[in-house]
Formats: C-alpha cells, sequence, structure tokens
C-alpha cells in the first residue's frame, strides 16, 4: 500500500471497541488471560477515556438489581424487560446479567464512581432499577480500571484511535479484524483466536432532528456509527430484532434525558392544553394485548401516548420540571429555612442531572434562560437509534449460558460458549448482541465480562493455532480499506470544489443520502415514524443504488476515511433494518414505528424473534424467524 505501513498484530484475545463492555471485557480477560497465559489486545477508535456513550459521563447506573438486599429478584428484572419489549427478549442472557450486574456496580464503587447515598448509607434510587451517581468521570473511571488491569496482569495492550473497517474470516471462524490508524498512515492486521465485539450501536442512520448549525447534535453519540452490527453481518453471523429500534423521548433540540425528571422527581409531561397524555390517552393501552396492562408503561407505548397528543396538532409536550420541584420542596413549606435549603438542592441536581451527561443541555438551558424550577422544557421524540443495551434490542444471535436453559431452549439457545454468535470464535457484548435488551451501562459491563470469560475458554479449548487467513485476501482487503483515498487522489482536480466531484462521493454527501432514504421510507422523524410494504421496498431500492456508489466513497485525508467506512457501517445497519421492518408482518412497537398496512399486533404469528442473516458466500440475505421461549415462569 503506497505510504501506508502494515502492522500485523497478534493476539488471542482482541477486544473491539473501548467502551462500556469492552473495558468490562479487558477487566475480566486479563484475570482469566494471566491464569492461561494469554494475550488480550483492546482496539478502539477513540481514547478509551472518553470514548463510547458513557463519554459525557452518565447521572445513573440503570440497571442495578440488588439481589443482596432482597429488594428483587432476577425473575423481577426478567418480567421487566420482557414486558418492556412487548414480550420479544431471550430470557436466558437478560438474567445472566441480572444476576452479575449488581458485582459491577460494586466494583465501579470500588474503582472510585461515587454513588449517591442517604443518611443510613443506602444507595439512592432514581427508580426500581437505577441508582443515582455523580457520574462526570464515570467513563474514565472505568477505563482506568480496563488499563490498569491489562497492564497490571501482563497480559495486555490497548491501541487507540483505531478504526477497525471489518472482520478477517478463516472459513467459519473468525480469524480477527482489519483496521487503519486515524493519526498515521498505517493499516493494521490484527490476527486473534477469539475476538469479541463491543464496538456500540448506530447513530445518524435516520436524519436527525438537529439540521443545520445543530446537525450532528443527536442523544446517542455520533461516533457509534453501525460498526458492530457491520462486522458481525459481514462475518456472516445470525443478527436479531434488528427491526427493535429506540426512539427516546428527549428534552427537545439538546437532548437531554427524561429519566431522573419522569422517576427521581416524578415529573409530568403535559400538551398544549395542558392534558397528561398518559392519563387521558389510558384507553388506547388496551389495544396493545397484555403489555398494554403492565407497570411500568412500556417504552415504546409511553412515546405513542405523546406521538398521539402530537399529530393531533397538541404539541408541544413540556416537561412539567417546575410543577416537579415546587412538589417536592412544598413538603418543607412549613419550615422557612428547610425550605429554602430543600429548594437549592433541587436546583443543583436538576443542573447536575445534565451536567454530568449530557453538558449541551445544561447549555441549552443557560442559553435560553431556563430556570427549571421556574419553567417547563419542550421534549420530543427523538430520531430512532439502534442501541441494544437501553430500550431497543438489535444485535447479533448470541449464545445464552448452558445452566439457564431449559429443555426446550437448549438447542434454540445455547452453542457452547456463552455470547458467541453463531460464527466459531466470535463473541458480542452491549450494543453489540441483541434481544437482551435493559442492559445499559452497568449491564454492558457485566455483560462484556460474562463474554470475555467465555471467550478465553474457547481460546483454551480450540485455540491452540491461530486462525489462518489468506495473505491474498488480507492484501485485497486492505486495498478495499484505504480506496477511498485513492479514489479521491485520482479524481480531485476534475473540479474545482473537493466537495462535489462526478467520480466521487464524499461522506458527508454520502450520509445525507442514506438519512434521506431511512427518513422517508423507513418510518423517521419526518414520516412520523410510520411505514409500509411498499415504502420499505422502494427505500431498500434506493439502498442498493446507494450500496452501488459507496464504491465510490472518497477521503481526502484519515480523518474522511474514517467517516467514509463510518458511513458504510450504517448503511448495512439500514438494510438489516428495513429488511427485518420488511419481515415482520405487524405492528408490535407503536412508539418506535408503525406499519400502516399491517397496523395491529400480531401474536399468534408474531410472538417470535425475527432474525437475518448476509451470506458472504453468495451475498444474499436470509430471514427467519426464531421461537420466544418464556423461561422465568
Ligand atoms: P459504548 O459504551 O458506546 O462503546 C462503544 C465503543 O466502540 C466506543 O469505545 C467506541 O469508540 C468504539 N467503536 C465504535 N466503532 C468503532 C470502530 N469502528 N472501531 C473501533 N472502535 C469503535 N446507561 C446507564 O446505565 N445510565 C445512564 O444514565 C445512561 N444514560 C445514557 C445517556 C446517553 C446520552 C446515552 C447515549 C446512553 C446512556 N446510557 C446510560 C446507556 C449506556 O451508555 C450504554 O448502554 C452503554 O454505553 C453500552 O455499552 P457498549 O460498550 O455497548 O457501547
Ligand atoms: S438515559 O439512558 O438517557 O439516561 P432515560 O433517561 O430515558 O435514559 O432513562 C433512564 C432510566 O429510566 C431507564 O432505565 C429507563 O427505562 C427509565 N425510564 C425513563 N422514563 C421512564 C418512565 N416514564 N417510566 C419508567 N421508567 C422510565
Amino acid at each position: 500500500m503506497p505510504n501506508f505501513e502494515k502492522v500485523v498484530v497478534e493476539t488471542d484475545l482482541l477486544i473491539l471497541g473501548g467502551g462500556m463492555a469492552a473495558c468490562g471485557a479487558a477487566v475480566e480477560a486479563a484475570h482469566w488471560a494471566k491464569e492461561n497465559g494469554l494475550k488480550v489486545t483492546m482496539v478502539d477508535k477513540a481514547a478509551v477515556d472518553r470514548s463510547g456513550a458513557v463519554a459525557m459521563g452518565l447521572s445513573a447506573i440503570n440497571q442495578y438489581v440488588g439481589l443482596k438486599d432482597g429488594a428483587n429478584t432476577v425473575k423481577d428484572y426478567v418480567e421487566y424487560v420482557r414486558n418492556d419489549l412487548m414480550g420479544v427478549t431471550r430470557e436466558d442472557l437478560v438474567a445472566n446479567i441480572a444476576r452479575h450486574v449488581d458485582s459491577t456496580v460494586h466494583l465501579f464503587e470500588k474503582w472510585g464512581l461515587p454513588i449517591w447515598k442517604d443518611a443510613e448509607g443506602k444507595y439512592v434510587h432514581e427508580g426500581r432499577w437505577q441508582l443515582m451517581i455523580n457520574g462526570e468521570s464515570y467513563k474514565v473511571i472505568v477505563a482506568e480500571a480496563a488499563k490498569n488491569a491489562l497492564r497490571e496482569s501482563g497480559t495486555g495492550e490497548v491501541y487507540e484511535r483505531v478504526f477497525i473497517v471489518g472482520p478477517l474470516m478463516d472459513g467459519d471462524r473468525c480469524a480477527g479484524a482489519i483496521g487503519f490508524s486515524v493519526r498515521e498512515n498505517k493499516i493494521y492486521i490484527f490476527r486473534a483466536k477469539a475476538t469479541l465485539v463491543a464496538m456500540g450501536g448506530a447513530v445518524h442512520v435516520f436524519k436527525p432532528r438537529s439540521s443545520g448549525e445543530g446537525m450532528g447534535r443527536a442523544w446517542y453519540p455520533p461516533w457509534n456509527s453501525g460498526s458492530s452490527a457491520y462486522f458481525t453481518m459481514k462475518a456472516g453471523a445470525e443478527m436479531t430484532c434488528q427491526e427493535v429500534r429506540f426512539i427516546p423521548v428527549r428534552f427537545k433540540d439538546a437532548y437531554g434525558p427524561v429519566g431522573a425528571w419522569f422517576l427521581l422527581f416524578k415529573s409530568r409531561a403535559t400538551n398544549a392544553m395542558g392534558g397528561d397524555y398518559m392519563v387521558e390517552r389510558k384507553p388506547e393501552l388496551e389495544n396493545w394485548g397484555p403489555y398494554g396492562r403492565v407497570k411500568p408503561v412500556p417504552a415504546n407505548l409511553r412515546n405513542y401516548l405523546g406521538m398521539l397528543d402530537v399529530m393531533e396538532g397538541k404539541g408541544p409536550i413540556s416537561m412539567r420540571t417546575e410543577e416537579a420541584l415546587q412538589k417536592i420542596a412544598e413538603k418543607y413549606k412549613d419550615d422557612p429555612a428547610a425550605y429554602k435549603k430543600k429548594s437549592r438542592e433541587l436546583e443543583s441536581e436538576a443542573w447536575e442531572d445534565f451536567l454530568d451527561m449530557t453538558i449541551s443541555q445544561a447549555i441549552l438551558w443557560a442559553a435560553t434562560d431556563v430556570q427549571p424550577e421556574q419553567k417547563s422544557s419542550e421534549i420530543a421524540a427523538a430520531e430512532p437509534y439502534f442501541i441494544g443495551s437501553h430500550s431497543g434490542a438489535s444485535g447479533a444471535w448470541v449464545s445464552g449460558p448452558e445452566d439457564l436453559q431449559n429443555g426446550e431452549t437448549k438447542g434454540e439457545y445455547f452453542w457452547g460458549y456463552p455470547n458467541m454468535s453463531t460464527v466459531k470464535g466470535l463473541f458480542c457484548a452491549g450494543d453489540a448482541s441483541g434481544a437482551s435488551s435493559h442492559k445499559f451501562s452497568s449491564g454492558s459491563c457485566t455483560e462484556g465480562r460474562i463474554a470475555a470469560k467465555a471467550a478465553v475458554k474457547f481460546i483454551v479449548d480450540n485455540g491452540k493455532t491461530i486462525p489462518q487467513v489468506d495473505s491474498a485476501v488480507i492484501e485485497a482487503q486492505a486495498a478495499e480499506a484505504l480506496q477511498p483515498l485513492e479514489t479521491y487522489e485520482a479524481n480531485k482536480d476534475k473540479t474545482t470544489d473537493p466537495e462535489i466531484n462526478p467520480s466521487y462521493i464524499k461522506p458527508k454527501l454520502f450520509m445525507f443520502r442514506l438519512q434521506k432514504i431511512m427518513d422517508e421510507y423507513a418510518g423517521g422523524v419526518t414520516a412520523q415514524f410510520t411505514t409500509n410494504k411498499a415504502q420499505l421496498e422502494r427505500g431498500l431500492e434506493l439502498l442498493t443504488f446507494l450500496k452501488e456508489d459507496s464504491k465510490k466513497l472518497a477521503a481526502s485525508n484519515l480523518h474522511e476515511l474514517m467517516r467514509c467506512w463510518e458511513n458504510v457501517h450504517r448503511m448495512w445497519q439500514a438494510e438489516a433494518h428495513v429488511r427485518t421492518v420488511l419481515f415482520r408482518e405487524e405492528t408490535r412497537w407503536p412508539g418506535y414505528y408503525f406499519r400502516a398496512d399491517k397496523p395491529k399486533m400480531d401474536e399468534e404469528k408474531w410472538h417470535v424473534f425475527a432474525n437475518c442473516r448476509f451470506d458472504p458466500a453468495t451475498g444474499d440475505w436470509q430471514m427467519r424467524t426464531r421461537p420466544i421461549h418464556q423461561i422465568f415462569h
């Protein structure tokens, strides 16, 4: 490759990503690798200290079961997730995380994460499963633990600012990954006995609400661009729940989360007429089977009730911050000093929630003179994201643990190693693994630990020899990875404006095209999250043209080269999504998307997983259902 140094790294366990799941994986792998004399390599496109969804910090730990206090059981958590996902969840995966998550949270505390405590020294809960934290430095703390574990065990190494493009394969076994440095002219060939994918979910597949000067602002971090999905699909892994996108309701324009407001401050959200859609539209819940009757109301149904107000012209919807804070402070009104103190406390908690997690929301409040104790704030449904670790469910179809299977599930949900995909030696965690929602930061870290332990076992059982990849194949993949630089060099003089050229397309314009297709045809913001068969088929047709043009992506520098590949990854995530929404002929998650031609839930036919697989040998897609088995009764 001209001017590019080829760096070959041989390792035992390759961890891709440096987020919550990857850091958990590193901590766990360091321990087991040391015992077995193995090497661990972690690769992140960014700097681990501030990479991934937790880069800005978080204000809560959203999964804590509290098993020791007897507060909840694993079964309680499984039921919560099953209900929230309208019945579609892998109970073995959810339970496996739930039974271990508390220990991860205790590790966070040991590593230095401040978790709020009450006067009796007990954790302060935001809601039943959520703990409040002073989480501005959450990611730095977890990253430090991961790096320390790798260094201290003498087993590990970390590559930062290396963007992973795709998998290396040895037949039906994953043999590692190929990537490039986003700072130096280096192409990396990582050869590994097992590979653990933890590169997060995807944003900017759909057109965001933010445009023009606000473009780039989204709830989900712009740097997670579908690399996990692309990697696993290109390796030939079966994928699940690709239709289960997540649409969070957020403070409008800066996307501040709502959890603390709804759960901790117990705020209401009301429409322009002062009506509360959760109360006024309650009868609508009856249309959604048993899931309309559960508590809490599933996230997508909560969204849907608000959306019905907006579609009827009753917007804007407002988070009644002023009402909620006043209500809490009022309890102290007989004691002026206590009232003043409590008011101050609440004000500071309200600001800290955003300063810890979504600083831009605090900046927007400051810029628009919002004092939450005096004035409500507009909220709105955001554009769709792919985040299997939160309230979406997209990801790879992975094996569960053996001991949680029953007679029905053993052959279906278990094939040897927890969290291994259907491709040998390819493990997934966090957003990368599907059908196990509501793991959030703590559960993702836990799942990374589970997957890493299993991956080390896989290596010990199978890995005496490192998988082989033909050197000509590696050369071809390296050339493909760097092609956008070549395309730019070969054609850049054909126009005076480097952004527009008859022979190439720059990644930004390519992304706009992808987003327009998804927005209009696959139920984005503009389409009020609604689509149908004809729209989806037209979307697929346009995606086919886009895929052809992806060969013409051009990059004038390494940063743009990364942007090119991010958008190729997004495009693959988009295709898997459209194909699966088309395949599932019902509407199961109104509030996430609505199939206008199949407007009802069909429990009889569609109480199943909708799975898809790209076949790397033929280039074909296979769609299939998998049964949903209840493990916890
Ligand atoms: P991430 O932590 O996002 O990590 C992905 C990693 O992959 C990053 O290191 C990234 O740099 C890397 N990567 C991506 N592409 C590539 C590539 N091509 N090559 C190499 N590396 C790559 N959870 C809570 O528990 N509490 C909360 O309060 C909370 N609030 C949230 C607020 C926001 C705004 C968001 C977006 C999420 C929130 N979550 C919260 C959820 C939580 O952040 C996620 O569930 C969790 O981070 C998922 O972990 P992950 O490892 O799968 O992904
Ligand atoms: S965050 O990840 O960006 O912080 P969010 O603020 O929506 O997400 O949610 C935080 C936690 O609160 C999640 O566990 C979510 O499921 C839960 N949550 C948010 N709103 C509600 C609500 N109205 N009812 C019940 N749970 C909620």
